[in-house]
Protein backbone atom coordinates (compact mmCIF):
# COMPACT_ATOMS: atom_id res chain seq x y z
CA UNK A 1 0.00 0.00 0.00
CA UNK A 2 1.52 3.96 -1.04
CA UNK A 3 1.28 5.93 1.45
CA UNK A 4 -0.97 8.94 0.61
CA UNK A 5 1.20 12.20 0.06
CA UNK A 6 -1.35 14.47 1.95
CA UNK A 7 0.84 17.34 1.02
CA UNK A 8 -1.04 17.14 -2.37
CA UNK A 9 -4.11 18.00 -0.69
CA UNK A 10 -3.97 21.58 1.28
CA UNK A 11 -6.73 22.30 3.39
CA UNK A 12 -7.99 25.53 1.31
CA UNK A 13 -10.74 26.59 3.93
CA UNK A 14 -10.24 26.78 7.44
CA UNK A 15 -11.65 24.10 9.43
CA UNK A 16 -13.86 25.76 12.81
CA UNK A 17 -13.46 23.74 15.81
CA UNK A 18 -17.44 23.61 16.44
CA UNK A 19 -20.66 24.60 14.04
CA UNK A 20 -23.81 26.79 14.96
CA UNK A 21 -25.10 25.35 18.07
CA UNK A 22 -28.40 24.53 16.44
CA UNK A 23 -26.50 22.05 13.70
CA UNK A 24 -26.20 19.67 17.15
CA UNK A 25 -29.91 19.49 17.23
CA UNK A 26 -32.17 17.13 15.64
CA UNK A 27 -34.62 19.48 13.42
CA UNK A 28 -37.29 18.75 15.67
CA UNK A 29 -36.23 20.31 18.67
CA UNK A 30 -36.22 23.65 15.84
CA UNK A 31 -38.78 26.05 15.63
CA UNK A 32 -36.76 27.57 12.45
CA UNK A 33 -34.29 26.01 10.39
CA UNK A 34 -30.91 27.70 10.13
CA UNK A 35 -29.72 28.28 6.86
CA UNK A 36 -26.79 26.43 6.94
CA UNK A 37 -28.27 23.01 8.43
CA UNK A 38 -27.36 19.70 7.00
CA UNK A 39 -29.98 18.21 4.94
CA UNK A 40 -31.82 15.94 6.77
CA UNK A 41 -31.54 12.61 4.75
CA UNK A 42 -34.31 9.57 4.58
CA UNK A 43 -33.04 7.67 1.76
CA UNK A 44 -29.73 6.97 0.13
CA UNK A 45 -28.93 5.39 -3.00
CA UNK A 46 -25.46 3.37 -2.02
CA UNK A 47 -24.90 3.52 -5.94
CA UNK A 48 -23.93 7.12 -5.85
CA UNK A 49 -21.85 7.44 -2.97
CA UNK A 50 -18.70 5.04 -3.08
CA UNK A 51 -16.99 4.26 -6.44
CA UNK A 52 -17.49 0.74 -5.85
CA UNK A 53 -20.96 1.23 -5.87
CA UNK A 54 -21.27 -1.02 -2.54
CA UNK A 55 -23.26 -0.20 0.31
CA UNK A 56 -21.41 1.08 3.58
CA UNK A 57 -20.38 -1.88 6.57
CA UNK A 58 -18.71 0.80 8.33
CA UNK A 59 -19.76 3.46 9.85
CA UNK A 60 -17.28 6.57 11.42
CA UNK A 61 -19.22 8.79 13.28
CA UNK A 62 -18.13 12.35 13.66
CA UNK A 63 -15.23 11.54 11.36
CA UNK A 64 -13.62 14.23 11.61
CA UNK A 65 -10.40 15.17 8.95
CA UNK A 66 -10.78 11.78 8.61
CA UNK A 67 -7.36 10.43 8.54
CA UNK A 68 -8.46 7.27 10.62
CA UNK A 69 -11.43 6.79 7.97
CA UNK A 70 -9.16 6.82 4.79
CA UNK A 71 -6.23 4.75 6.72
CA UNK A 72 -9.13 2.28 7.71
CA UNK A 73 -10.60 2.31 4.12
CA UNK A 74 -6.88 1.52 2.54
CA UNK A 75 -6.50 -1.25 4.94
CA UNK A 76 -9.73 -2.80 4.52
CA UNK A 77 -10.38 -2.99 1.01
CA UNK A 78 -13.05 -5.63 1.27
CA UNK A 79 -15.12 -2.62 3.54
CA UNK A 80 -16.78 -0.03 2.79
CA UNK A 81 -16.65 2.95 5.75
CA UNK A 82 -18.73 5.91 5.62
CA UNK A 83 -17.73 8.85 8.14
CA UNK A 84 -20.47 11.38 8.74
CA UNK A 85 -19.45 14.57 10.10
CA UNK A 86 -20.71 17.82 10.85
CA UNK A 87 -17.92 20.45 9.53
CA UNK A 88 -18.67 20.92 6.01
CA UNK A 89 -14.84 21.83 5.07
CA UNK A 90 -14.01 18.72 6.76
CA UNK A 91 -16.47 16.81 4.38
CA UNK A 92 -15.18 18.49 1.17
CA UNK A 93 -11.36 17.95 2.39
CA UNK A 94 -11.78 14.18 2.53
CA UNK A 95 -13.94 13.81 -0.29
CA UNK A 96 -11.04 15.79 -2.53
CA UNK A 97 -8.63 13.01 -1.15
CA UNK A 98 -11.09 10.16 -1.63
CA UNK A 99 -11.85 11.15 -5.32
CA UNK A 100 -7.81 12.33 -5.73
CA UNK A 101 -6.65 9.56 -4.69
CA UNK A 102 -9.38 7.15 -6.32
CA UNK A 103 -9.99 5.46 -3.01
CA UNK A 104 -13.31 2.90 -4.00
CA UNK A 105 -14.33 2.51 -0.93
CA UNK A 106 -14.74 5.36 1.50
CA UNK A 107 -16.68 8.46 1.95
CA UNK A 108 -17.17 11.13 3.80
CA UNK A 109 -21.12 12.31 4.08
CA UNK A 110 -21.96 16.32 5.35
CA UNK A 111 -25.37 15.38 7.74
CA UNK A 112 -25.73 15.96 11.88
CA UNK A 113 -26.17 12.52 13.65
CA UNK A 114 -28.78 14.37 15.91
CA UNK A 115 -31.02 13.48 13.15
CA UNK A 116 -30.62 9.41 13.49
CA UNK A 117 -29.26 7.08 10.84
CA UNK A 118 -33.09 6.63 9.01
CA UNK A 119 -31.12 6.31 5.74
CA UNK A 120 -29.37 3.47 7.07
CA UNK A 121 -30.99 -0.06 6.59
CA UNK A 122 -31.10 -2.02 9.72
CA UNK A 123 -29.01 -5.13 10.72
CA UNK A 124 -26.56 -4.08 7.65
CA UNK A 125 -23.41 -2.69 10.15
CA UNK A 126 -20.70 -4.40 11.21
CA UNK A 127 -18.57 -1.88 13.07
CA UNK A 128 -19.98 1.50 14.17
CA UNK A 129 -16.77 4.28 15.91
CA UNK A 130 -17.42 6.93 17.87
CA UNK A 131 -13.76 7.77 18.53
CA UNK A 132 -13.15 11.20 20.49
CA UNK A 133 -16.40 13.20 20.46
CA UNK A 134 -16.58 16.71 21.44
CA UNK A 135 -16.45 16.18 25.18
CA UNK A 136 -19.39 19.27 25.93
CA UNK A 137 -18.21 20.24 29.62
CA UNK A 138 -20.68 22.37 30.70
CA UNK A 139 -24.19 21.01 31.18
CA UNK A 140 -26.21 23.74 29.35
CA UNK A 141 -24.39 22.29 26.63
CA UNK A 142 -24.98 18.51 27.40
CA UNK A 143 -28.02 18.51 24.33
CA UNK A 144 -25.43 19.27 21.66
CA UNK A 145 -23.82 15.62 22.56
CA UNK A 146 -24.34 12.64 20.00
CA UNK A 147 -24.38 10.04 22.65
CA UNK A 148 -28.00 9.34 24.09
CA UNK A 149 -30.64 6.73 24.58
CA UNK A 150 -31.95 7.70 20.88
CA UNK A 151 -28.04 7.60 19.35
CA UNK A 152 -27.91 4.28 20.66
CA UNK A 153 -31.58 2.69 19.32
CA UNK A 154 -30.45 3.93 16.21
CA UNK A 155 -26.85 1.85 16.78
CA UNK A 156 -28.65 -1.01 17.68
CA UNK A 157 -30.98 -1.58 15.07
CA UNK A 158 -28.38 -0.63 12.04
CA UNK A 159 -25.63 -2.63 13.68
CA UNK A 160 -25.52 -6.47 12.42
CA UNK A 161 -26.29 -9.56 15.30
CA UNK A 162 -22.28 -9.81 15.83
CA UNK A 163 -22.12 -6.16 15.36
CA UNK A 164 -19.68 -3.95 17.45
CA UNK A 165 -19.79 -0.09 18.57
CA UNK A 166 -16.15 1.13 18.83
CA UNK A 167 -16.02 4.02 21.21
CA UNK A 168 -13.02 5.74 22.72
CA UNK A 169 -12.48 9.18 24.45
CA UNK A 170 -9.74 10.52 26.55
CA UNK A 171 -12.03 12.64 29.19
CA UNK A 172 -12.95 10.31 32.28
CA UNK A 173 -16.05 11.65 32.44
CA UNK A 174 -17.06 11.43 29.05
CA UNK A 175 -16.22 7.90 29.54
CA UNK A 176 -18.60 7.16 32.84
CA UNK A 177 -21.64 9.06 30.90
CA UNK A 178 -21.03 6.70 28.16
CA UNK A 179 -20.88 4.09 30.45
CA UNK A 180 -23.47 5.10 32.46
CA UNK A 181 -25.38 5.53 29.40
CA UNK A 182 -25.01 2.38 27.71
CA UNK A 183 -26.11 0.78 31.26
CA UNK A 184 -29.57 2.01 31.32
CA UNK A 185 -30.07 1.31 27.06
CA UNK A 186 -29.21 -2.02 28.04
CA UNK A 187 -28.87 -3.96 25.25
CA UNK A 188 -25.05 -3.93 24.51
CA UNK A 189 -22.16 -6.07 26.42
CA UNK A 190 -19.26 -3.73 27.76
CA UNK A 191 -15.41 -4.35 27.36
CA UNK A 192 -13.28 -2.13 29.01
CA UNK A 193 -9.58 -2.84 29.19
CA UNK A 194 -9.08 -3.37 25.77
CA UNK A 195 -5.80 -4.95 24.25
CA UNK A 196 -4.02 -4.36 21.36
CA UNK A 197 -5.50 -7.38 19.55
CA UNK A 198 -9.03 -6.42 19.89
CA UNK A 199 -8.26 -2.92 18.79
CA UNK A 200 -6.38 -3.49 15.67
CA UNK A 201 -7.50 0.07 14.23
CA UNK A 202 -5.55 2.81 12.43
CA UNK A 203 -5.36 5.84 14.95
CA UNK A 204 -7.47 9.22 14.72
CA UNK A 205 -6.37 13.11 14.69
CA UNK A 206 -7.26 13.34 18.15
CA UNK A 207 -5.48 9.55 19.14
CA UNK A 208 -2.35 10.86 17.44
CA UNK A 209 -2.39 14.26 19.43
CA UNK A 210 -2.98 12.17 23.16
CA UNK A 211 -0.29 9.47 22.51
CA UNK A 212 2.17 12.63 21.75
CA UNK A 213 0.96 14.36 24.51
CA UNK A 214 0.86 11.01 26.43
CA UNK A 215 -2.77 11.48 27.63
CA UNK A 216 -4.55 8.32 29.29
CA UNK A 217 -6.92 7.11 26.24
CA UNK A 218 -10.47 5.40 27.84
CA UNK A 219 -11.87 2.57 25.38
CA UNK A 220 -14.96 0.26 25.25
CA UNK A 221 -15.72 -2.57 22.67
CA UNK A 222 -19.81 -2.75 22.93
CA UNK A 223 -21.20 -5.92 21.59
CA UNK A 224 -24.66 -6.03 20.21
CA UNK A 225 -26.92 -8.36 22.32
CA UNK A 226 -29.27 -10.26 20.59
CA UNK A 227 -32.72 -9.65 22.92
C1 LIG B 1 -13.16 15.86 18.69
S1 LIG B 1 -13.62 15.51 17.04
C2 LIG B 1 -12.93 13.89 16.76
C3 LIG B 1 -12.76 13.58 15.30
C4 LIG B 1 -12.18 12.21 14.98
N1 LIG B 1 -13.12 11.14 15.30
C5 LIG B 1 -10.87 12.01 15.69
O1 LIG B 1 -10.82 11.15 16.59
O2 LIG B 1 -9.91 12.70 15.36
C6 LIG B 1 -15.38 15.14 17.12
C7 LIG B 1 -16.03 15.24 15.76
O3 LIG B 1 -17.42 14.95 15.82
C8 LIG B 1 -18.12 15.84 14.95
N2 LIG B 1 -19.52 15.93 15.38
C9 LIG B 1 -19.98 16.46 16.54
N3 LIG B 1 -21.33 16.41 16.58
C10 LIG B 1 -21.74 15.81 15.42
C11 LIG B 1 -23.01 15.50 14.87
N4 LIG B 1 -24.13 15.79 15.52
N5 LIG B 1 -23.05 14.89 13.66
C12 LIG B 1 -21.91 14.62 12.99
N6 LIG B 1 -20.67 14.89 13.45
C13 LIG B 1 -20.58 15.49 14.65
C14 LIG B 1 -17.35 17.14 15.15
O4 LIG B 1 -17.56 18.09 14.13
C15 LIG B 1 -15.91 16.65 15.20
O5 LIG B 1 -15.32 16.58 13.92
Amino acid sequence: MIPINYQKYPFIAKIRHHVSSNNYLPINELNLLPENYPTPIKEINWNEVFINRKKANILDVGCGKGVFLISYALENPRDNILGIEIRTEAVDWINGVVNGEHIENCKALYYTVANGLPFVEENSIDKVFYLFPDPWPKRRHFRRRVFSINFLDEIYRVLKPDGKLYIATDVDYVNDFHIKTLNSFGKFSLKQNINAEEWNFPTTNKENFCIKKNIHIFKLICNKLNI
